[in-house]
């Protein structure tokens, strides 16, 4: 295996390599040096585990280590390397760095084609001006998409985002240029994720204004009517960190975590999934240019015990569609001691959440009860579009009902793994074919 690894990801001092059958860990594999570990959780195996696969500790590479197997790209004064997709067809990798777009083979990492894509002059002064850095007053790329032969692409663009449309085999062709707000953040530290559907919508996970104290959900681009989440809602999102989104059947899915308003006492960081209906029109009179079928649930990694040991803040996810399966790395918050575990989520877990009972609270004053959903497993309309209603669902409950009572739990009571005294940032899965069974194999990395 090639890794072709760009600054960003060289800043990764680990990597982990874990097997998992459908059931639970059995063993592990390490790209050249095959580490081993006996299975977390028991169960019969078909054939007894390898001798030299009775370590109990995870394997950690140090980056070092793999460098025979790995290829470098970097550019004098160019940094922030941020945003990475695939170009399989050509065998490409293209890259997003502040104010550089970058074309390279896969193979090698060598440079096919470079960019440079920086705010003008009045942009930088103007954003200045209003109290930002020279170093903020750039244009970081924060959204960069394959769509069919064509790369969809925004940056901060000096605190007035922008976003355009290249050709995928000469990405100084700049076919279309419009506004990146709502589409792309502002600050460049602001986490943010987009979406391009089959159908060409972008769906963009963000925050909408200049100071960031307005997130959003919005689709935009394509042939639906622009939607958003309800504006200065804090029950809607609370302070959130988008971390992915996924298009799945009739369904945009958002991977989130967020100040958790329906806890009480003190303020909490729970983790979630979000979901809306890709065929929503929005609401008419009520909910205007918003969604109806927004609706999100709280994800559960924990540690079981007589009082669990939650791992609440979701930091990246890994989706395995063959599978129907959500990977998560989620961690303690960054004030307490770190510790971080990866826990799975079937997607019919997820959607048994959603279709079971809302949790709501009246008013400010009354505590969150769980309330029935009056049209369990509801679709906007069908396949074809919304039908003569609106909505299937009213737009009086759609604008109170959107928290899920039941909590997402995972594939297995405890964490697939779990790990103190370190901070996982990102995981990918690949499935691999063992002897007998499909192995799941994680290679997990750290910001240390
Ligand atoms: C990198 O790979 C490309 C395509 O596979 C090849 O044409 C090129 O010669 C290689 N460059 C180096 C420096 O190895
Ligand atoms: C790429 O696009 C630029 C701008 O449109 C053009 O000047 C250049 O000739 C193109 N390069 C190739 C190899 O087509
Ligand atoms: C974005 O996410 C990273 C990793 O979770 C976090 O360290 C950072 O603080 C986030 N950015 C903002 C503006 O909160
Ligand atoms: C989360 O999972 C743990 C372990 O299975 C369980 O003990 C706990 O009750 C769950 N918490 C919630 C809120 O569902
Ligand atoms: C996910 O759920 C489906 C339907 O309930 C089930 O058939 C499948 O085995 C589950 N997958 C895992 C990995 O638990
Ligand atoms: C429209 O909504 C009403 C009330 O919710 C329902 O009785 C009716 O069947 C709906 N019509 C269609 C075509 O979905």
């Amino acid at each position: 295996m090639v890794g072709v690894v760009g600054p960003v990801t060289m800043a990764m001092s680990l990597w982990e390599v874990v097997s998992l059958p459908p059931v639970g860990l059995l063993l592990l594999l390490c790209l050249p040096l095959c580490l081993c570990q006996q299975p977390l959780v028991n169960f019969e195996s078909p054939f007894p585990p390898l001798l030299e696969c009775t370590r109990k500790v995870h394997p950690i590479v140090p980056y070092k280590a793999l460098s025979p197997w790995m290829s470098g790209f970097s550019r004098p004064g160019v940094k922030d390397f941020s945003q990475l997709t695939l170009d399989l067809t050509r065998n490409q990798l293209i890259v997003g760095a502040r104010n550089h777009l970058f074309r390279l083979s896969l193979s090698n990492a060598s440079l096919l084609q470079a960019v440079e894509w920086g705010p003008d002059e009045d942009t930088k002064r103007s954003c200045q001006s209003k109290g930002k850095t020279e170093d903020e007053c750039q244009n970081y790329i924060r959204v960069l998409l394959i769509t069919g032969r064509r790369i969809f692409t925004c940056g901060t663009n000096a605190f007035t985002p922008v976003c355009t449309t290249r050709q995928i085999g000469n990405i100084s062709r700049v076919m279309d240029t419009v506004n990146g707000v709502a589409r792309c953040p502002y600050d460049p530290r602001h986490n943010s994720t987009a979406m391009v559907t089959e159908k060409g919508e972008l769906y963009a996970a963000t925050v909408i204004d200049f100071s960031g104290r307005d997130p959003v959900i919005y689709r935009s681009l394509g042939n639906m009517p622009p939607l958003r989440t309800a504006q200065y809602n804090s029950k809607w999102l609370n302070d959130p960190h988008f971390i992915s989104v996924y298009e799945v059947g009739l369904f945009t899915y958002f991977f989130l975590r967020e100040n958790a308003v329906e806890h009480d006492c003190g303020r909490t960081v729970f983790s979630r999934v979000a979901r809306v209906c890709k065929n929503d029109v929005g609401g008419r009179f009520l909910l205007e240019d918003t969604w109806t079928t927004f609706m999100k649930a709280r994800l559960n990694c924990s540690r079981s015990g007589e009082i669990p040991f939650y791992y609440n803040e979701l930091q990246s996810t890994f989706y395995l569609p063959e599978q129907d399966l959500i990977y998560g790395i989620f961690t303690t918050n960054v004030n307490s001691i770190s510790a971080s575990a990866v826990c799975a989520f079937n997607l019919s877990a997820i959607t048994q959440a959603f279709n079971g009972p809302f949790r709501y609270q009246e008013n400010p004053r009354t505590s969150w009860l769980s309330t029935p959903n009056p049209i369990p497993n509801f679709q906007v309309g069908n396949d074809r579009g919304p039908g003569e209603n609106q909505t299937e669902r009213s737009l009086q409950d759609a604008q109170r009902l959107f928290l899920m009572s039941d909590v997402v739990q995972p594939v297995s009571t405890d964490p697939l793994l779990y790990q103190d005294n370190i901070r996982f940032s990102k995981l990918v899965v690949d499935i691999v074919q063992g002897r007998d069974t499909l192995y799941h194999v994680m290679y997990i990395g750290t910001g240390e």
